[in-house]
């Protein structure tokens, strides 16, 4: 479990503004959470609460009961999963060996880290035989970040922390990818944070949404709570555009002419 009390961040040289103000949450095990909103609103500094790579100036973080700042901030993040956008992997170092890393560091022996390797590719979906050797940029982006999911489940962390993960992959890859990751979550009873601004995302993966607008929460919600039963004006607006693009996608499938159909109104019939 991952509870945030009352997490309050401002940087330095921002007096004015919080980017996180007095936000609580608590994520249970196994559940994944999906964390909305637009850029700025606090996201990653959340995340980044979490695994200690930011420390709040106020409120506190526990992970399974006990407060982080009581961890070595450096042993905490090897047990904890953390994916980025661009995977983060180190160019000169093979797909193994990014894979590796978290393993190596902890003293696996080579044995255990190799089989440990072969797995993990074959549980993002890369055959071993033919990725362990490549470079990072002898892969797509696809691929990146399949081999930085591996690299971040490489230590079996109970806890995992992905900060839009799919935001730079083209439509088609981007779903394959959320499947896995929902699939990957399952199998391995994970509890995991998934920052992305992709409302569609948030609503198809997450056992509960979060939407936040400048550092603080607008709505904590299941996905059908969170669509049928907006909190706000802000997250019904979020809601909306994912509803009228199904409503124009509709529009044309149903439209015999050729030219495009008339934009759907706000106020429409109710659809
Ligand atoms: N290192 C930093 N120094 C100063 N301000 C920052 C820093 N990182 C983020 N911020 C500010 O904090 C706010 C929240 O940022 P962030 O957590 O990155 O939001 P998000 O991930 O939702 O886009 C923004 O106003 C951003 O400009
Ligand atoms: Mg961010």
């Amino acid at each position: 479990m991952i509870e945030l009390v009352e997490v309050s961040k401002r940087y330095a040289g921002d007096a004015a503004s919080w980017a996180v103000r007095q936000l609580s949450l608590t994520v249970a095990d196994g559940e994944l959470v999906a964390l909305v909103g637009e850029s700025g609103s606090g996201k990653t500094t959340l995340l980044k609460m979490v695994n200690r790579l930011i420390e709040p100036d106020h409120g506190e973080v526990r992970i399974a009961g006990r407060d982080v700042r009581g961890e070595d901030p450096v042993a905490l993040r090897r047990t904890i999963g953390y994916v980025i956008q661009h995977a983060g992997l180190l160019p000169h170092l093979s797909v193994s060996d990014n894979v590796a890393m978290v393993p190596w560091l902890l003293g696996w022996g080579r044995g255990d880290i190799d089989r440990r390797v072969d797995e993990l590719l074959a549980l993002v979906g890369l055959s071993p035989a033919e990725y362990r050797a490549r470079f990072p940029d002898q892969l797509s982006g696809g691929q990146r970040q399949r081999v930085g999911v591996a690299r971040a489940l490489a230590a079996r962390p109970q806890v995992v922390l992905l900060d839009e993960p799919f935001g730079a992959l083209d439509p088609i890859t981007r779903v394959a990818l959320q499947r896995e990751l929902a699939r990957i979550h399952r199998e391995l009873a994970l509890t995991t944070i998934l920052v992305t601004h992709d409302m569609v995302e948030a609503l198809t993966l997450a056992d509960r949404v979060v939407v936040m607008c400048r550092g603080e929460l607008r709505q904590v919600a299941t996905p059908h709570e969170m669509v049928t039963a907006p909190a706000d004006e802000y997250v019904a607006r979020l809601v909306d555009v994912v509803r009228d693009q199904g409503r124009q996608l509709q529009a044309l499938a149903a439209s015999e002419r050729t030219e495009r159909p008339a934009p759907v109104q706000e106020d429409g019939d109710g659809g």
